[in-house]
C-alpha cells in the first residue's frame, strides 16, 4: 500500500487558513519551503492538518535521521520530564549532560584526548567553536569557504557565503574572517578539471597565506565536510587531506562544521571519516536530539579547555531533556541498521538520478554521499545556468503530490535529501517516483513555455 494518502489538496484548507493567520502575526522573515501545517508525525511520514498523510524527505532540515519520535528519544524525554526539566548545568550539574561529551568524545574522529560543551543550535556551536580556537591559538584569523553554511548569528552569518538572504542588509560582519573557494568541482571557481588539477583549490591556500592573510594570524580553518546548505557538494579526499596538512604546518586548528553532515546522514558516523581525515574540533547538532534541540563542540582537550572557568556556557546549553533525547539518538545509531540503510538510500537515489540525467537536461549534476543526495538543475547543460525557478516547481509539484522536499544552494537551484535513514525501501521508490514525475512535469511545462515566477 502506498504511505501518501491525499484527502484534500495541499496545502488543504486548514493549512491555507493557518497560513493566512501566520501571515498576520508572524514575521516574513522566517521562511516556508512547504505551507503546509503539521498534525502529527511519524518515522518518515507527517499528517498534515487536513488529514493528508505526505512523505516527509526534508526531515526538519537534516535533524531527524532516526526519524520523527523514535520511540526510544520520546521515551527518554518523557522519563526526563517526570523528574526535572531544567536547572541550568552553571548551577546544578546532571550526569546525563557528562554522557552525552563522553559519548562525542569517543564517538567522534580523532585519536586523542577529547573535551566536549554543550550548546542548544548549530550556530551557537559554530561561535563556540570559533571562540575556543581563538582563545587556544591567541590568533584571530579564521578562513571559511564559499558557498559555506554555518547559522544566522553574527559570527557564524559571517563564515556563511550566501549574500541572500542570509547577509544582505545585515552588515558590519565580524572581522578576521577570509574566504575562499570549496571544492564545487561541477562549477570550480579556478576554471579546472578533478583529477587534474590535484585539488589546487586546498594548495591554493598557501597563497592566500601570502597574498590575503598571514598564515600566523589565522586561528583556524573551518569547513563543512559535505558543503549543506550550499548543494551537497562532497569534495576530492585530497581536498581535506591537503587543507589538514597545510593548517598543522603553520599551527592552524582544523574544524569540521559536522552540524548536517553527521549522525549517519552520509552513511558514516561522520562525514570526515570518509575523508580519513581527524578535525581538531568537530561542530555538532540538528540530528543529534532526534528532534530536541542540543548541539555540540568536541576538540582537543587542550583547545576546549583554552578558554577561562565561566568562559562558555549558557543558562539553556545542554537541556536535560534534549540530553536525554541525544543519548538514546546515539544509543539507536550504534544499534540499528541505520548507516547501512543511509547507504542503500544514497545508492538507490544515485541510480534513479542518473537516469533521469540521462532522460531529463534539467539535471545538470547527481551528487552526494550516503543518504546526502542531491541533483542540481540547469536551463542548459553546456552554460550550466542555474534553473532556480524549475527547482522551485519541482519543489511545489512535490509537495502537492505528497512529498515534502527542501531545496539548496548559493544558486537556488539543488534539491536535496534530508529523509529519515529508517524509511523504508518502498516508502523511498514511492517519494522518488514523485521526484521524477516531478521533473518530468517541469520539464514540459518547459517545452511549452519558459517557466516564471511560480
Ligand atoms: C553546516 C551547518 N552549520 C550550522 C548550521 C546552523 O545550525 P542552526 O540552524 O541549528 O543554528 C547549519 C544549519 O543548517 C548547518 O547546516
Amino acid at each position: 500500500m502506498k504511505t501518501i494518502q491525499l484527502k484534500t489538496e495541499v496545502p488543504g484548507p486548514k493549512s491555507r487558513a493557518l497560513m493566512e493567520r501566520r501571515q498576520q502575526s508572524v514575521s516574513i522573515a522566517p521562511f516556508h519551503s512547504t505551507p503546509v501545517f503539521l498534525a502529527r508525525a511519524e518515522g518518515a511520514t507527517v499528517e498534515d492538518v487536513d488529514g493528508n498523510i505526505l512523505l516527509d524527505f526534508a526531515g526538519g532540515i537534516g535533524s531527524l535521521n532516526t526519524g520523527h519520535r523514535a520511540p526510544e528519544v520520546t521515551d527518554a524525554v518523557k522519563a526526563q520530564a517526570d523528574r526535572f526539566l531544567h536547572t541550568s548545568f552553571n548551577v546544578l550539574a546532571y550526569e546525563s549532560y557528562v554522557q552525552v561529551c563522553e559519548r562525542l568524545n569517543a564517538l567522534t574522529p580523532g585519536q586523542f584526548p577529547k573535551k566536549t560543551m554543550l550548546v542548544t543550535t548549530g550556530a551557537e556551536a559554530v561561535e563556540n567553536a570559533v571562540k575556543v580556537a581563538r582563545a587556544y591559538t591567541k590568533r584571530k584569523g579564521i578562513i571559511c569557504f564559499e558557498d559555506a553554511f554555518h547559522g544566522r548569528t553574527y559570527m557564524a552569518m559571517t563564515l556563511t557565503s550566501k549574500t541572500h538572504p542570509y547577509k544582505a542588509g545585515f552588515d558590519p560582519f565580524a572581522p578576521e574572517v577570509y574566504r575562499i573557494p570549496y571544492a564545487y568541482c561541477y562549477r570550480c571557481s579556478y576554471g579546472k578539471q578533478y583529477p587534474e588539477c590535484a585539488a589546487y583549490c586546498a594548495e591554493h591556500l598557501e597563497d592566500t597565506f601570502k597574498r590575503v592573510v598571514a598564515a600566523e594570524d589565522v586561528a583556524a580553518v573551518i569547513a563543512e565536510p559535505i558543503l549543506g546548505e550550499g548543494g551537497f557538494i562532497a569534495p576530492p579526499a585530497e581536498f581535506f587531506r591537503t587543507l589538514l596538512s597545510i593548517c598543522r604546518k603553520h599551527g592552524i586548528l582544523f574544524i569540521a562544521d559536522e552540524v548536517q553532515t553527521g549522525f549517519g546522514r552520509t552513511g558514516k558516523m561522520f562525514a570526515c571519516e570518509h575523508y580519513g581525515i581527524e578535525p581538531d574540533v568537530i561542530t555538532t547538532a540538528k540530528s543529534l536530539g532526534g528532534g530536541m534541540p542540543i548541539a555540540a563542540i568536541t576538540g582537543r582537550s587542550e583547545v576546549m579547555d583554552a578558554p577561562g572557568v565561566g568562559g562558555l556556557g549558557g543558562t539553556f546549553a545542554g537541556n536535560p531533556l534534549s540530553c536525554e533525547a541525544a543519548l538514546a539518538v546515539m544509543d539507536l545509531l550504534e544499534r540499528k541498521p541505520m548507516l547501512g540503510n543511509a547507504e542503500h538510500i544514497g545508492e538507490v537515489f544515485q541510480q534513479r538520478a542518473r537516469a533521469w540525467q540521462s532522460r531529463f537536461t534539467l539535471v545538470g549534476d547527481v551528487r552526494g554521499l550516503g543518504a546526502m543526495q542531491a541533483i542540481e538543475l540547469v536551463k542548459d547543460r553546456r552554460t550550466k545556468e542555474p534553473a532556480k525557478e524549475e527547482a522551485t516547481a519541482v519543489m511545489e509539484f512535490c509537495y502537492q503530490n505528497g512529498l515534502i522536499t527542501i531545496g539548496a544552494g548559493s544558486y537556488g537551484n539543488v534539491l536535496r535529501l534530508l529523509m529519515p535513514l529508517t524509511l523504508s525501501g518502498d516508502e523511498l521508490n514511492e517519494g522518488l517516483d514523485v521526484m521524477e514525475a516531478g521533473l518530468a512535469h517541469v520539464t514540459k511545462a518547459m517545452d511549452n513555455k519558459p517557466l516564471h515566477v511560480l
